[in-house]
């Protein structure tokens, strides 16, 4: 007989802004700001993401869609990928991530691809990176690590 396993994972829930500290509530703001950047011309599905530095400072990454659907970049990724190329290599302590469709706030959970490279960056850096996700409208989950959206993840 098989053995039985059962993974479970903590979420916080929050119904408003206001529940979160000031400073989640400010990169929910710098995810919001970086939208602004998304170029989504085919899903017009607007994408934004604030990384939270350990030195404090902020990262951006917005979606980068191309008329060829596999080639659009999502924008945890370009975020992700803006902070490894940084000069100064520095530690991830949390991300935001939010979507805009036509002036709607909508479900903005990373995709499994974006799961798989944003955990790498976890493992690399030996610390977990918080993650706020705007779930449903005015809605959000806050997960305590990356790992925690992907049980079974691929590795080498
Ligand atoms: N997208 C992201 O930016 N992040 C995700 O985690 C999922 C999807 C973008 C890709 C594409 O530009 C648009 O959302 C619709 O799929």
């Amino acid at each position: 007989m098989p053995e039985n396993i059962e993974l479970s994972t903590q979420f916080e829930v929050y119904s408003s802004l206001a529940e979160f500290s000031s400073e989640d509530q400010n990169l929910i703001k710098e995810a919001f700001e970086a939208t602004k950047r998304s170029y989504a011309p085919y899903s017009n599905f607007n994408v934004g993401a604030a990384l939270l530095m350990e030195d404090n400072s902020i990262v951006h990454g917005a979606n980068q869609e191309n008329a060829a659907y596999p080639e659009c970049t999502c924008a945890e990724r370009v975020a992700f990928v803006k902070a490894a190329t940084q000069e100064e290599s520095q530690k991830i302590k949390k991300i935001a991530v939010v979507a805009v469709k036509n002036n709607d706030h909508l479900s903005a959970t990373p995709c499994g691809s974006c799961r798989q490279i944003m955990l790498e960056n976890e493992i690399k850096q030996n610390d977990d990176i918080e993650i706020i996700m705007l779930y449903a409208p005015g809605k959000w989950v806050k997960a305590k690590n990356i790992k925690s959206l992907l049980p079974f993840s691929f590795k080498l």
